[in-house]
């Protein structure tokens, strides 16, 4: 009997930040780096790919509350500008991923079973990219899932307050799920490190959480391929 094949790696969940995606300085070099590394991780294992609306979501959450929107409405246009920079970077990366991004969980999943990577926006109100993002890693059995963010990690206190805080390189579910409710409360266009559902959905799931500084994409990959990383590791 011909010996079986190695069974594939399992699928890994990257969440980059809206606001590493769009900084305004050298975005596009940065997203053309940013779509070879996907192209180049995704060929060797099954990658899913959330992208976050940043501050062009806040700008326009905010118009929209000083118009007296509801908080559903105005995270469905938050949730618009998080598809608009998935299909950003999807048009970039190009085929096979799905030119235009799943709008639901399901669907997303569908096509992760099909093609690799696989990049999208926000489903529905009352979570972010990063609850996106928990959720499939879920839903995939996903090895880990790596949040690409504006800091290099999770501090003690503000480094941007307190310049001698450090960095936590490791800490347990219960300790982060407490700071993430601590630091949120649910709101439209909320800046947090992670977002409540996301931490929830992770720590059910047992699947450990990376967070790395997104500009920096060798740090980056070898966070997403399971190597040595700078950062911080949850659960
Ligand atoms: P983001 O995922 O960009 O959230 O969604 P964020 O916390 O601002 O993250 P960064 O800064 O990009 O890293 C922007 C907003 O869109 C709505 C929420 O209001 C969120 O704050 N949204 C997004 C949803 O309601 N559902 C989703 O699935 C995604």
């Amino acid at each position: 009997m011909a010996p079986r094949a190695p069974s594939p790696p399992a699928p890994v969940v990257l969440s980059v930040g809206g606001s590493v995606l769009v900084t305004g300085e050298d975005d596009a070099g940065y997203l053309a780096r940013l779509s070879e590394m996907i192209r180049d991780v995704a060929r060797a294992r099954s990658l899913l790919v959330t992208v976050g609306g940043g501050r062009t979501a806040r700008e326009y959450i905010r118009l929209g509350r000083e118009l007296g929107l509801t908080e559903v409405e105005l995270d469905e246009i938050g949730i618009d500008v998080t598809r608009l920079h998935a299909r950003l970077l999807a048009a970039r990366v190009g085929p096979p991923a799905p030119a235009v991004p799943p709008t639901t969980i399901a669907r997303a999943v569908h096509e992760a079973h099909r093609v690799s990577p696989v990049i999208l926006g926000g489903t529905e109100p009352g979570h972010t990219t990063d609850g996106v993002a928990a959720l499939l890693a879920g839903r995939l059995r996903a090895e880990r899932l790596v949040n690409a963010t504006n800091v290099d990690g999770l501090y003690e206190r503000d480094p941007r307050r307190d310049p001698s805080a450090r960095r936590i390189d490791r800490i347990g579910w219960a300790e982060f799920r407490a700071l993430v409710a601590a630091g949120t409360d649910g709101r439209a266009g909320q800046e947090f490190l992670f977002d409540r559902l996301g931490a929830e959905t992770l720590a059910r799931a047992g699947i450990p959480l990376l967070m790395v500084h997104g500009r920096d994409l060798a740090n980056l990959r070898s966070a997403l391929e399971g190597g040595a990383f700078t950062g911080t590791r949850i659960g």
